[in-house]
């Protein structure tokens, strides 16, 4: 055997071993719970946080996450993320949302990503992400909108759910389509870095063409403007040409965020 064939057989191994690993995920079911990223500190990689409610769901940058107990789906995986380096571990994010929106995609028409953490349809949050480190480990919490019809009115607005869309599934289906394909996509990540799963991402990008706005809340003051090239090859959004990473940058833009179902 060739070097180039001991190493696609090497990397063929690592990448088995890394699916292996995800798809026996071990479940740790709550009741209640304030927050299952908050519940899955401590926890061991390849667990799996779900509550039916949680007092405390937490957004990005401080905003809270609002879900009908019982109704929607709130979970926390332990991932590790000790062999990467910060730059690779940054990009985790945008491995879930991809997830997140496979797990949807035969389901849903028009799901897209708007970079750097949601999973919208028609310009509307299905799912949200918020990913923390943990030590080695990353706790990547997703928040689904399942079975909820009636939201809040700060995010009546800005908010769907798979049965608004005309998709019957329970939370378990939910959890279930996310976990698999949470399993796929992680371990396509890990073993492939985000350049393996760059193209499908760009292919649901919502931002790319548009024109944006992006916020940093970090202490940057200077917001970047300017027509929007994409989430690139490294995880950062192009913005007039600018490099912006994830971080605490919150991208906005004016007009419709939806592709339109085929
Ligand atoms: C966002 O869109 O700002 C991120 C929302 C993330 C919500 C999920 S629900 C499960 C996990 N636990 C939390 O407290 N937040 C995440």
């Amino acid at each position: 055997m060739n070097e180039s064939a001991v190493r696609r057989h090497v990397r063929r191994a690592a990448f088995l071993f890394d699916a292996m690993q995800f798809a026996g995920w071990r479940i740790v079911r709550l009741d209640e719970t304030e927050s299952t990223n908050d519940a899955a500190r401590g926890g061991r990689a390849g667990e799996v946080y779900v509550a039916r409610r949680q007092t405390a769901g937490r957004g990005r940058i401080g905003h809270r996450w609002l879900a009908e107990p019982g109704a929607n789906l709130t979970m926390s995986a332990v991932i590790d993320v000790s062999g990467l380096d910060a730059q690779a571990a940054a990009t985790l994010p945008l491995a879930v949302g991809l997830a997140v929106a496979e797990a949807f995609d035969g389901a849903v028409a028009g799901i897209g990503l708007k970079w750097p953490n949601d999973v919208l349809v028609a310009g509307r949050k299905l799912a949200g992400i918020l990913c923390e480190r943990d030590g080695g480990n990353a706790i990547a919490g997703i928040g689904v909108n399942v079975r909820q019809t009636r939201f809040a009115p700060e995010i009546a607005g800005r908010a769907v759910s798979l049965a608004r869309l005309g998709v019957s599934m329970t939370v378990e289906e939910a959890l279930d389509a996310t976990l698999a394909s949470l399993a796929r996509v992680a371990a396509e990540w890990k073993d492939g870095g985000f350049a393996a799963i760059w193209p499908r991402i760009a292919a649901l990008d919502l931002l790319k063409g548009k024109f944006v706005r992006v916020v940093q809340t970090d202490g940057d003051e200077s917001p970047a403007e300017g027509l929007c090239g994409g989430v690139a090859e490294d995880g950062s959004l192009d913005v007039g040409g600018r490099k912006i990473w994830a971080g605490e940058a919150i991208a906005r833009h004016v007009g419709f965020y939806g592709r339109m179902p085929p």
